[in-house]
């Protein structure tokens, strides 16, 4: 399956390139997905440097799994926070940890004689992830590109900020193969992938498997039955009955694009697909 765009590979390469210059790293995640969302190179790509991770897009995701993974991503070099690009929750707790983290660089530029110390940062993560929506928001004024199709992001440039940080804002990531069959349909699902590697309804059908078993009342409520009556019907004749009752015959497809877009907004409940101590 081809997933891995070219420009991705490129862009990898171009923030190897640029590792040097950066003071912390900001791994964006998808709240929803932490694992999914999450890149297997980024820890080669931080090495040693102070390492924040912002679990974004939380205003979606379930705040008890959010709490949970706060804790569990927390290391010795690794702060995590939880935030919403969007309503711009969080921003000052964002600002105020990208310069605890870069705060032995300040020291060293100081010492230097330095009178504006700045810190350099390189905000990364997979498409769709809210890096353009936060960069946006620590500059001030809109700067990058936002949009809602994957990849959106394709230079690569210092910006500037009031903070005393610099951003490099670098294309998302995603990694080159994927082993896992569910961390694509994941991904597909909150859009972090194009909808063309998948089809609609494989996504829906994993969405529908995944919130039987950890949100069947949100199920339920979007199927419009009762918890009960899911346990007597299958994924598929589910995923069959809500594309009749929503009245698109047998356009599965449809149905699942209308589903997933329902998802994505968090009309179906503020969901988060990867566990802690499950999945990882
Ligand atoms: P690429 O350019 O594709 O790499 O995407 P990106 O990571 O820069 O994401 P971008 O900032 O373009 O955001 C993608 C979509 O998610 C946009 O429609 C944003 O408005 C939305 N978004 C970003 N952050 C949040 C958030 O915290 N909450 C909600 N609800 N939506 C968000």
């Amino acid at each position: 399956i081809q997933w891995y765009p070219g420009h991705m590979n490129k862009a990898r390469n171009q923030l190897e390139d640029k590792m040097n210059l950066i003071d912390v790293v900001v791994e964006v995640l998808d709240a929803r997905i932490p694992i999914a969302s999450r890149n297997p190179m980024i820890a080669e790509l931080v090495g040693d440097k102070p390492h924040l991770i912002v679990l974004n897009k939380a205003d979606l995701a379930d705040p008890v799994m959010t709490k949970l993974w706060q804790k569990a991503l927390m290391g010795p070099k690794t702060s995590v926070m939880a935030m919403d690009g969007k309503h711009n929750t969080n921003m000052q707790a964002l600002i105020h940890l990208i310069k605890r983290a870069g705060q032995d660089k300040v020291q060293k530029l100081q010492e230097k004689g330095a009178a504006t110390p700045t810190i350099r940062i390189a905000l990364v993560g997979v498409p769709n992830c809210g890096k353009s929506t936060i960069i946006n928001r620590l500059v001030g004024h809109n700067v990058a590109i936002t949009g809602d199709k994957p990849g959106v992001t394709k230079g690569q440039s210092w910006l500037k900020t009031q903070h005393g940080i610099q951003i490099l804002d670098t294309p998302g990531i995603l990694w080159p193969k994927f082993d896992d069959q569910a961390v694509g349909y994941k991904l597909a699902a909150f859009g972090a992938i194009k909808d063309t590697i998948f089809h609609a309804d494989d996504v829906a059908l994993f969405v529908i498997a995944q919130m039987r078993q950890y949100y069947p009342a949100y199920l339920a409520k979007f199927a419009n039955t009762s918890k009960e009556a899911l346990e007597n019907i299958s994924d598929t004749d589910l995923l069959l009955a809500m594309t009749q009752n929503n009245g698109m015959r047998d356009d599965y497809d449809r149905f699942a694009n209308f589903m997933l877009l329902r998802l994505r907004k968090g009309k179906l409940g503020r969901i988060t697909l990867d566990r802690p101590n499950h999945d990882n």
